[in-house]
């Protein structure tokens, strides 16, 4: 059975009662879900305790949107893997473009995140993706392979299963971003499973979903949804609203065996 993963990113969205309303509504809309679906909400670091507790004994799993590679120390303002775990997080998002872009985040930063959340049995969902330059030149597949290569250095095979990928080119991203076409996206995520054949063996690369992220809605989830290679879809602000976060699961529900 093909296994399809649906995520919200909340970003920075979100006060703790509105957070509370949201994972109490999805709550019950969820109980009948398809079991083939794998639902993810990866809220504010401020509500991820009470969306976690919320949706305790549901399958939807919560995430959290960043964490510092050390378990505690001197680090003013940074969030330790401890800590999100005490919170309930199962998943952390790892560099994703805004974090590249607007904080520094660099490749190797990622990959000591990407190998503390290893060590910490939390899944990390590991963003990678071209921006517009790349894509110009067509360096997309090279840029992105590059930013693979970096975050999965050293990582032992047997934590293979707890990785995801999410393809989240910075130019489908947000209020100026324009959504991948499914076409191409389909072959990025067929590329990055190659790329993971290459990094891991047969066995442990099969295992790791690559989902897209950037600009879907309702309008465009079933299409993406319907490829092959799409293992997931991680939505930003189509899913903030919790209606319509609904509808968007319903769509791809509909699709899916
Ligand atoms: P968007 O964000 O859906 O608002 O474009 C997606 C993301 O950043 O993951």
């Amino acid at each position: 059975m093909r296994k399809f993963w649906l995520g919200s990113g909340w970003k920075m969205h979100k006060t703790i009662s509105e957070s509370l309303s949201y994972a109490k509504y999805i709550k019950n809309y969820t109980i009948n879900n398809k079991p083939s679906l794998s639902l993810f909400i990866v809220p504010p670091f401020t509500s991820l305790y009470v969306v976690s507790k919320t949706l305790q004994g549901t399958s939807i799993l919560v995430g959290a949107q960043n964490m510092h590679w050390e378990d505690s120390g001197p680090y003013t303002g940074e969030i330790s893997p401890l800590m999100i775990k005490d919170c309930g997080a199962e998943i952390v998002e790892l560099g994703h473009s805004e974090r590249r872009t607007l904080f520094g985040e660099t490749d190797l930063m990622v990959n000591k995140k990407v190998l503390s959340a290893l060590r910490n049995g939390i899944r990390p969902l590991i963003c990678v993706g071209d921006t517009f330059t790349e894509k110009n030149i067509s360096k997309a597949e090279s840029f992105v392979e590059n930013q693979l290569k970096i975050a999965l250095q050293n990582v032992p095979k047997e934590y293979g299963s707890l990785i995801m990928i999410a393809y989240e080119p910075s130019w489908a991203i947000g209020i100026d971003g324009t959504a991948a076409n499914p076409d191409y996206v389909n072959h990025m995520l067929s590329f990055i499973k190659d790329t993971l054949h290459k990094i891991f063996d047969d066995q442990v690369a099969e295992l790791i979903p690559t989902l897209y992220g950037g600009s879907v809605n309702l309008q465009n989830a079933s299409r993406y949804a319907e490829k092959p290679n799409i293992d997931g879809l991680f939505v930003g602000r189509a899913s903030l609203e919790v209606k319509n976060f609904i509808e968007i699961i319903k769509s791809v529900e509909s699709i899916l065996v």
